[in-house]
């Protein structure tokens, strides 16, 4: 199967397909992953906490990320693969174009960046260089030590209006691809039928254009502490393929994310 690329996923929202995609930091999840039939594979800076025991992302590296997704890369050729930027590795358009190159360099389809409107230029100028950009709005554990905590964002109506804009902003910039974390599921169906790029949730309810999860978190792994909206999908299932199989058809058929998943 030739790698999905940016059409194939305007495509599927425009037909109303759920768009699945997990998270891969190695060769042979990778293979599993591209096997069970995921869309699309995010190299997160999840790894910071996933893989290298870590209480948030900023520790991560360009370097990291470069050598995760060269390890996604070789294990799914085909895969459409997005790699994260690491906190810091953006702060200015110069920095950004020379960080993504880095990431395109070892693999990568796509690079995704956390912020709102600031980023319009860094948006502009990546796409300008050939490399397509995902934004990712709403709870940016990047700037956790800002926010202060894990929690919600986009509740009250004025930062739900907000971030509806920054969206549209993104987008205008030329951003092909936009995740949204932990937001009502009212926002979530909403930032989704204002775009016409794909709107991937994550905490966002079941009414985005498709769904993403940290895959530790979707196999139980992270036992000591399950965020809400994730759900351990090797429980009931009798091997890994099984699980990430499950997950896809509960994300395409829309049952994943249920009412116990989901911010209102
Ligand atoms: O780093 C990551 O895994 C992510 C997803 C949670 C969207 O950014
Ligand atoms: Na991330």
């Amino acid at each position: 199967m030739s790698r999905i690329r940016t059409a194939a996923l305007m495509k599927m929202k425009r037909e109303g397909v759920k768009i699945t995609a997990l998270t891969a930091y190695d060769a042979s999840f990778a293979k599993l992953i591209a096997e069970a039939g995921v869309d699309v594979m995010l190299v997160g800076d999840s790894l910071g906490m996933v893989l290298q025991g870590h209480d948030s992302t900023l520790p991560v590296t360009v370097a990291d990320v470069a050598y995760h997704t060269r390890c996604v890369r070789a294990g799914a050729p085909e895969a459409f693969v997005i790699a994260d930027m690491p906190f810091m590795s953006y702060p200015d358009v110069a920095s950004a174009c020379e960080h993504a190159a880095e990431l395109m360099r070892a693999g990568a389809n796509m690079v995704k960046l956390e912020g709102e409107t600031w980023l319009v230029p860094i948006v502009e100028a990546l796409t300008r260089q050939g490399i397509p950009v995902c934004a990712h709005l709403g709870l940016l554990p990047q700037s956790v030590n800002v926010i202060g905590g894990y929690k919600i964002q986009g509740r009250e109506e004025a930062a739900a209006d907000q971030m509806i804009a920054h969206a549209k902003a993104l987008e205008a910039a030329g951003a092909q691809l936009l995740v949204v974390e932990c937001i009502p599921a009212t926002l979530g169906a909403r930032v989704s039928a204002s775009l016409t790029i794909p709107v991937i949730g994550i905490g966002a309810g079941n009414q985005t254009d498709g769904q993403i999860l940290v895959m530790h978190d979707m196999l139980g792994l992270n036992a000591d502490y399950l965020p809400k909206f994730t759900k351990n999908f090797l429980q009931g299932s009798d091997s890994l393929d099984a699980a990430i199989r499950a997950y896809v058809a509960e994300v395409r058929s829309g049952e994943f994310p249920g009412p116990e998943h989901t911010f209102n």
